[in-house]
């Protein structure tokens, strides 16, 4: 049966959802929802400046967040698991806050419904990713909530709340692309530490983020396109100005390319490129 709310409020709803299970489970009921056609509307919800979120982990600066040697000693692979399931639970905030954000006016403005279609899989796959690395937490003899955290991609979200050209340029295609660069170096590390399991689920998160990263590139060409902007110079600007931070390489040139993104674009900010 379809429901009253619409696809704007429903994000809402997963963003006002403080304790992780709860947001997990709304996700997954909103994504399937829309995904079968029960949510009928975009409807029109104004998303929170940040999303609720349970009272641990501790949000601290960068530099107090425990380092992350991965060896033997499970208290490495715990920080690092840690890390990334923190990372997970800010992306599915990330997804929902996109849609709840800027899908009223992009529908109305002519976005198709493949846009929304690709954002409420994006939050079912972040969703996923963070039940798999708390399952593996518990099994290691930790929890989410456990260490303390940062904040640093909650301010990519906020610096980019007024332009959907600009939070494609910097979550998915700064963020999530960094992603794919340092993500292969933490599965041989795990697995050199013989911790398959843990491996095997990053494994999983890296083929998954590169369509996260396709679809921020996919969106972020159409919308110019619209715009008859040029994508590279309208990416470089937009990140100039909007990300406070350096791209690093080395870059993972064959998970980028296979996310669509071209090397003469982002190797610009290294001197590498164009
Ligand atoms: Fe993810
Ligand atoms: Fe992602």
């Amino acid at each position: 049966m379809a429901t009253a709310d619409g696809l704007a409020e429903r994000a809402v709803a997963v963003l006002a959802a403080a304790e992780p299970l709860e947001k997990l489970r709304l996700s997954e009921k909103t994504a399937t929802d829309w995904r079968d056609g029960l949510i009928t509307e975009m409807g029109r919800a104004k998303p929170p400046d940040r999303p609720a979120r349970p009272t641990r982990p501790a949000l601290v600066p960068p530099r107090e967040v425990p380092r992350r040697r991965i060896g033997s000693e499970t208290s490495g692979r715990i920080a690092l698991l840690h890390a990334v399931a923190h990372i997970e639970l800010n992306a599915i905030d990330l997804a929902w806050d996109l849609i709840a954000r800027f899908g009223p006016d992009a529908s109305e403005a002519g976005l198709p419904r493949e846009f929304f279609d690709d954002w409420c899989q994006v939050a079912a796959d972040e969703a996923r990713h963070f039940a798999l690395l708390s399952a593996r937490l518990a099994e290691l003899g930790a929890a989410y909530g456990d260490l303390p955290a940062h904040d640093g991609l909650w301010e990519a979200a906020q610096t980019t709340a007024d332009d959907l050209l600009a939070r494609l340029a910097v979550v998915p295609m700064v963020l999530e692309a960094r992603g794919l660069d340092v993500t292969p170096g933490m599965i041989e590390k795990l697995r050199r530490a013989g911790d398959e399991t843990s491996a095997g689920i990053l494994e999983v998160i890296y083929c998954d983020e590169i369509t996260h990263v396709a679809a921020g590139e996919r969106w972020f060409a159409w919308l110019c396109r619209r715009q008859g902007r040029a994508p590279g110079p309208t990416w470089e600007a937009l990140v100039g100005q909007h990300f406070k931070g350096v791209l690093k390489p080395p870059f993972n040139d064959e998970a980028r390319r296979a996310a669509g993104m071209s090397p003469d674009v982002y190797g610009y900010f290294t001197g590498l490129g164009s």
